[in-house]
């Protein structure tokens, strides 16, 4: 094929990486902005190389007019999770969206491969939005955690210095790698209870202090500057005691004491309309 053809023939899947990374991203985004933990930790997509397309056909013997209907991963998102349940939502939520049609899942995390590599599968159908009309290809979405991911990585390098001819030992090793980032996955599970809590309230916390510093900002300009002042000392006794309980408190009661000085500068800016 010429590179012009190949372009041609590449640009709907660079369309279809590039959508997709934006509306798993989105999902993040979502899940955030609900203040919920979010299933999915980060999001990356590739189109497969030229050269990469080549060697998979040459090795799988897929015919040069075969190559789309036979790769199905020239166009590749990788969605990273923090646990293992957070691939069964994610694969949940795939499942359910109207844009994207499931085609086929691999599951190789109850089966890992032979080399040891771990990860889910997703193949889609997708539809793009091309000048020459809708073209309806297929994607590949790799959902793994962020220990499955460090292992594939790892081994992905290894496996492309040395090809064909990875020694045995190391290929021992790396199962050995494999079987830790399990137990390590394993691990996590049983405490991502306590991660989440944490996480969830180092949200609250921030939450909380931003609503804090917004509202003693907004008193500075309709507040006495010496009020004010003491307030904010006030803010930063209560914020060294590192104490949840205290700072929702003070939150609430300057919460009070805005809308109070609010109420009051409408009044009055009502009165000044009265007097002209
Ligand atoms: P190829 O491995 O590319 O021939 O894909 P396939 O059509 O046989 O599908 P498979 O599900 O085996 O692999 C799809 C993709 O998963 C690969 O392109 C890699 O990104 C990843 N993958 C599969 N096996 C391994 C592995 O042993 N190690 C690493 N690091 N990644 C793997
Ligand atoms: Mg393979």
């Amino acid at each position: 094929m010429e590179t012009q053809l190949w372009r041609e023939m590449l640009d709907p899947y660079r369309l279809a990486v590039d959508e997709l990374v934006v509306k798993f991203t989105h999902v993040k985004q979502e899940y955030q902005d609900a203040r919920m933990y979010s299933p999915i930790e980060s999001v990356s997509g590739r189109v497969k190389r030229i050269s990469s397309i080549l060697e998979k056909a040459h090795r799988k013997g897929i015919d040069i007019e075969q190559i789309e209907e036979k790769i199905e991963d020239i166009a590749g998102v990788r969605i990273i999770c923090q646990f293992v349940e957070d691939i069964d939502t994610v694969v949940d939520i795939i499942r359910k969206r109207s844009d994207m049609i499931v085609k086929r899942e691999k599951d190789y995390i109850t089966q890992s491969k032979a080399s040891g590599y771990r990860s889910y599968h997703i193949i889609v159908y997708y539809t793009v939005q091309t000048i020459r009309g809708p073209k309806n290809l297929e994607a590949e979405i790799q959902i793994r955690t962020l220990a499955m991911n460090f292992w594939s990585t790892i081994e992905h390098s290894l496996q492309y210095k040395y090809k064909e001819n990875m020694p045995d030992e190391l290929r021992e090793r790396l199962l050995r790698a494999a079987d830790a980032v399990e137990a390590l996955d394993h691990e996590m599970a049983s405490v991502r209870d306590e991660i989440m809590d944490a996480q969830n309230s180092n949200r609250q916390k921030a939450n909380i202090i931003t609503n804090i510093l917004n509202n003693i900002e907004n008193l500075y300009h309709i507040a006495n500057e010496r009020e004010v002042t003491k307030i904010q000392n006030e803010f930063f006794d209560i914020y060294k005691k590192d104490d949840m309980a205290l700072l929702k408190r003070f939150n609430k009661q300057l919460d009070m004491l805005s809308e109070t000085y609010h109420a009051q500068s409408i009044q009055s800016l009502a009165g000044n309309f009265t007097d002209i």
